[in-house]
């Protein structure tokens, strides 16, 4: 293929997706299939790097993989796969690590976040160098986009680093990827406190729209958005953040111009325009949460789904890692 080449990866330990997820990260997925050679996968060595019961990251990454189908991901036209299930992540890692300063690895500001939460003492070596797993799994695919969010940024400066020393000492081995920023206009806030990201690990839970709620549940959260004491329904990110997200899943939705859902609803009041959105999330989250049972009421299809795209993913992978060996004399 002569498309750029993409490659992205989702964790399985989130149990379902929320809209956040979908609209700011899947959908975009969804569209790249269409212009680019796009790799996806679910991470789940990455997982591993707090700690996981076995049964519990079986099932989530088996449900990742069906979302990511029921959101419309078509292994025909990408490749869909697990990381485990391509042992060249964890071999490439293994290089990267040794490539990488330990002063560095420690800039990185996601892994000081993350063990503050967790008790520095606790957290593992796995957790300080996953953002060098992440270098292995793009530099693998000789990616040229990596779709992600702004604050995987600082992780794609390392990649890109990691790749023009491995290049500049070893020669010429890997592609130097950018990031492909996100749009942000995907960004998606907590219906109950609009101030902050919705996100699984959200203070009020009511504020997340879970992707295999049932119609009744999603109805109630949509409906019981927090919005503010005027009733003007009107874009605006800094007075109204409330309604403007509500907007913003409307029109992302529906492909409807914010502009014209303002006049829309002119007038109207805000039990108006939740009772519609109500609506329109209800009748994107069935079809998506029926497509997603199916997958998950049928492992054999799903297994050989990603049995097959860890195949496709391999061959690149194993190429990739051959030549690598080879430069750095195994
Ligand atoms: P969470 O924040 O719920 O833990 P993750 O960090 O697992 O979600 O994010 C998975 C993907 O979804 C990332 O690409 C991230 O940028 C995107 N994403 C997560 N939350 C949102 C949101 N509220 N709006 C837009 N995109 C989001
Ligand atoms: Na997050």
């Amino acid at each position: 293929s002569d498309r750029p080449r993409v490659l992205s990866g989702i964790q399985p330990t989130a149990g379902s997706f929320h809209l956040g997820n979908y609209l700011g990260a899947v959908r975009q997925w969804v569209d790249l299939q269409e212009t680019h050679d796009a790799f996806y996968m679910v991470v789940d060595l990455h997982a591993i790097t707090v700690p996981q019961d076995p049964k519990v990251l079986r099932a989530n990454t088996r449900l990742a993989a069906a979302q990511l189908l029921a959101a419309g991901l078509d292994p025909e036209r990408c490749t869909l796969f697990v990381q485990s299930h391509v042992p060249e992540h964890a071999q490439l890692a293994w290089v990267m690590n040794c490539l990488t300063g330990f002063g560095e690895a420690g800039r990185m500001t996601q892994f000081k976040d993350k063990s503050a939460k967790q008790g520095a003492e606790r957290a593992s070596v796995g957790l300080f160098t996953y953002p060098i797993l992440q270098v292995a799994d793009i530099l693998l695919y000789q990616a040229h986009e990596v779709p992600v969010g702004e604050d995987q940024r600082q992780h794609i400066e390392l990649t890109r680093d990691l790749a023009e020393r491995f290049n500049g000492r070893f020669g010429e081995t890997f592609t130097v990827p950018r990031a492909y920023i996100l749009k942000e206009t995907a960004k998606i806030y907590d219906l109950q406190d609009p101030s902050a990201k919705m996100s699984k690990s959200s203070a009020t839970p009511k504020g997340v729209i879970s992707l295999l709620d049932e119609p009744k549940a999603t109805a109630k959260k949509v409906k019981s958005a927090v919005t503010d004491t005027d009733t003007v329904i009107r874009y605006d990110v800094e007075h109204k953040p409330g309604v403007s997200n509500l907007l913003t899943i409307y029109s992302t939705l529906t492909g409807t111009g914010i502009e014209e859902l303002e006049q829309k609803y002119d007038g109207k009041g805000y039990g108006a325009l939740k009772t519609d959105l109500a609506e329109v999330v209800v009748d994107f989250v069935t079809p998506f949460r029926e497509r997603t049972q199916q997958y998950l009421d049928d492992p054999e299809t799903l297994d050989a789904i990603l049995a097959k795209g860890a195949e496709k993913a391999r061959v690149v992978a194993a190429e990739t890692l051959a030549q690598t060996y080879d430069r750095m004399g195994f």
